[in-house]
């Protein structure tokens, strides 16, 4: 056993499942490894560090979350970007975040985060402060790490989606369009789509040219399929697109006249075959409900290093899952980077292989 630790928690960035299940290995791990633990909850992620918004936890806040989705301390958005400049008031968000730190005498911080959290992690580790990042999004679009938690809960709840719009679009002769969340990467709507048997899948790593996935459609038609199911990434670009500088991109984007890439998608459809589309948006559902099992797993193993790597005073670190294994990877190393889908890699080489349309 060892004395006294005192660390800070808080969850930053877009919720997703297993944030309480991470939450509760850092706590359970601690808990049964030193004499005496103080947990202190940053209330909505960095903005509870900014402005001294906390609860002092104790272990039993941290029963019977497990399979709680969303998270205990709540979470917001604080652009990367925004940190070093004032808040209204002229406030210095990073000196503010040293001094609540140091005020509150901690050992570490633990930083539960996608990428731009992952970034101001890094930052505070520049700034002195001992942390500690581990990795959720839905996106899996966290460097470094196989796989981040709540990837393969979300991938659960679209490909639901995805299984549910079969057997209607079946009985319609329809081309059903599912949109799948994942930023700007096609991490989710690969994993989904190729699990509920979409026939096309599009994702913004690789751009599609919009014939191609008429001529997609048109194969399915002529084989006598009468239906056809798009996996859209929210992110999915047309090679037109790709082409276009930022500047002009940007542009398109101000005038845009579709709630998304899907309905400009689907009236083209139309427009080229006259066969009826539709569109589906699971949005925020994929972020939400209880933790799949692979994900209670994955974090109760990421909370368990974490928490051995406090005892160590190992500070600075991402907590990752790398070829199969826990390990912790310096977040000088992988903060700012993206994990993104290789169109070369073996699982679209398989995935077209048998058939599925990429529209590229
Ligand atoms: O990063 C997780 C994510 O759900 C993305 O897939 C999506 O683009 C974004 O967050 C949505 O953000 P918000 O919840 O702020 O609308």
């Amino acid at each position: 056993m060892n004395d006294m630790k005192r660390i800070g928690l808080l969850t930053s960035g877009g919720d997703c499942q297993a944030l309480n299940a991470a939450m509760r290995g850092v706590v359970k791990g601690l808990s049964e490894n030193t004499e005496e633990l103080e947990v202190y909850g940053f209330l909505n992620g960095y903005k509870g560090l900014i402005y001294g918004n906390y609860k002092l936890l104790t272990s039993a806040d941290f029963s019977g979350i497990l399979t709680k989705g969303g998270t205990i301390l709540g979470s917001s958005r604080q652009p990367f970007k925004l940190m070093r400049v004032p808040d209204e008031n002229g406030l210095d968000k990073v000196e503010a975040m040293k001094q609540n730190y140091y005020k509150l005498n901690l050992n570490c911080l633990v930083i539960l985060g996608g990428n731009g959290t992952q970034k101001t992690a890094n930052l505070l580790r520049e700034e002195g402060l001992n942390v500690i990042h581990l990795p959720k999004t839905i996106d899996n679009d966290i460097y470094g790490t196989d796989v981040t938690f709540g990837f393969q809960s979300a991938i659960n709840i679209a490909c639901e989606a995805i299984d549910c719009i079969h057997t209607t679009a079946a009985s319609h002769n329809r081309v059903f369009i599912v949109e799948v969340m994942g930023h700007k990467v096609g991490w989710l709507t690969l994993y989904a789509g190729m699990a509920s048997g979409a026939d096309i899948i599009l994702l913004p790593e690789i751009p599609y040219d919009i014939d191609k996935v008429i001529e997609a459609i048109d194969k399915r038609t002529k084989a006598g399929k009468g239906f056809t199911i798009l996996a859209v990434a929210e992110g999915a670009i047309s090679k037109k697109d790709a082409e276009l500088s930022k500047k002009e991109y940007k542009k398109k984007l101000e005038n845009y006249k579709y709630p998304s890439v899907s309905y400009e998608i689907a009236d083209l459809i139309k427009e080229k075959t006259g066969i009826e589309v539709r569109v589906t948006v699971p949005g925020h559902t994929q972020r939400g409900g209880s933790p799949c099992p692979y994900d209670r797993v994955l974090c109760t193993r990421l909370g368990a290093e974490g928490a051995r790597a406090i005892m160590e005073e190992d500070y600075g670190n991402m907590i990752a899952m790398v070829n199969g294994k826990i390990k912790r990877v310096p977040l000088g190393d992988v903060a700012g980077k993206l994990k993104t889908v290789d169109p070369d890699s073996q699982i679209i080489k398989q995935a077209k292989y048998v058939g599925i349309s990429f529209g590229d």
